[in-house]
């Protein structure tokens, strides 16, 4: 990991207009990625995780706050050659293999089909060349090329999705929940092409989940969501073994245990958001421990500082 912020997230706030007012779906959301690193969005469905993805991106406008990628703005208005680049470097997978695919175009139009609008080859013969190496790097044949999405599994159509974000060479990836919709038995498939790719290509994650199990090996660090706001982040070890918010506690409460005793024994803890007693004492952004964020009051705080282990020193 070289360490330099790739992505940076300032105080975003989305709203979207609906009938009668706007509805605000993220707000006071900050955070940044390194280069190199995956970061972990997690929180339950409708919390907001899609929308930052789609700020990202720029399909959905930040309604205040900044975007920078590389230390540069680009939410709002920003210059064609911007963002042609940002079109070209941040890519987003989607959770759903089979809705986010063109049912009537062949793979080989799917895969290229950024090619296309970026115009990144220079004959037939080089776009067939680079449909093939991105379909062999997802472990795809290259005679998929010739077929239609529905002729393919669900996890065979989200490599197909990987091989037409890759194709573009980005350097960030949003990943959308890209294993939620497929079989269980071979969401592990898919992940290890995802981790490999990774490591292979220096690649750069933004990693989304609604479930804490899923993200605890792949990512670096993890942002916790509920109802639009981050309420903690922190180095994924760290956030597994001293989580303060009792958010964070009930989604960790929830995740499968491997020993089949203690799975029973497990005790699920429910978030009731009457905990907090946020009506004088106003809830913000406070570093807790070495890089380990939550959302909390004064009086929170100080508590969550009588648990906080000590934080180890890093090498
Ligand atoms: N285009 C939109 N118009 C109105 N509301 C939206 C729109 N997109 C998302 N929302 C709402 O914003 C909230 C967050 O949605 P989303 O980001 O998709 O959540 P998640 O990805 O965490 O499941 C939800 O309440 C959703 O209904
Ligand atoms: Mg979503």
């Amino acid at each position: 990991m070289s360490g330099e912020k790739l992505l940076e997230v300032r105080d975003l706030r989305v709203d979207f207009k609906v009938k009668g007012g706007t509805f605000t779906a993220v707000q006071d959301v900050s955070f940044h990625i390194d280069e190199g690193e995956t970061f972990g969005l997690v929180g339950e469905s409708g919390s907001g995780k899609t929308t930052i993805g789609r700020a990202i991106v720029r399909i959905n406008e930040a309604s205040s706050g900044e975007i920078l990628y590389r230390g540069e703005r680009i939410d709002g208005r920003i210059t064609k050659e911007l963002d042609r680049e940002i079109v070209q470097k941040i890519q987003m997978i989607f959770q759903d293999p089979m809705a986010s695919l063109n049912e009537r175009a062949k793979v080989d139009y799917i895969v290229s089909e950024g090619l296309y609008n970026t115009r990144r080859f220079s004959s037939p013969g080089e776009r067939e060349a680079l449909v093939e190496k991105a379909l062999l790097e997802v472990g795809l044949l290259p005679e998929f090329a010739t077929r239609f999405p529905h002729e393919f599994s669900g996890g065979q159509r989200q490599r197909i999705g990987i091989a037409r974000s890759l194709i573009l060479e980005p350097e960030l990836l949003i990943c959308d929940e890209p294993i939620s919709a497929l079989d269980v038995s071979i969401r592990a498939q898919v992940l290890n092409l995802m981790s490999a790719l990774q490591k292979s290509k220096g690649l750069t994650y933004l990693f989304i989940a609604h479930d804490l199990s899923v993200v605890r090996f792949i990512t670096d660090r993890i942002a916790v969501i509920n109802k639009g706001r981050i309420v903690e982040l922190a180095a994924t070890e760290e956030l597994f073994r001293s989580p303060f918010h009792p958010y964070t506690k009930a989604l960790l409460s929830a995740v499968p245990v491997p020993d089949p005793i203690a799975e029973r024994k497990k005790r699920i803890i429910v978030y009731d958001p009457a905990c907090h007693d946020y009506a004088t004492d106003k809830p913000t952004w406070r570093e807790i421990a070495q890089g380990h964020f939550v959302l909390a009051n004064d009086r929170e705080e100080e508590g969550y500082r009588k648990n906080a282990a000590p934080i180890p020193a890093k090498e």
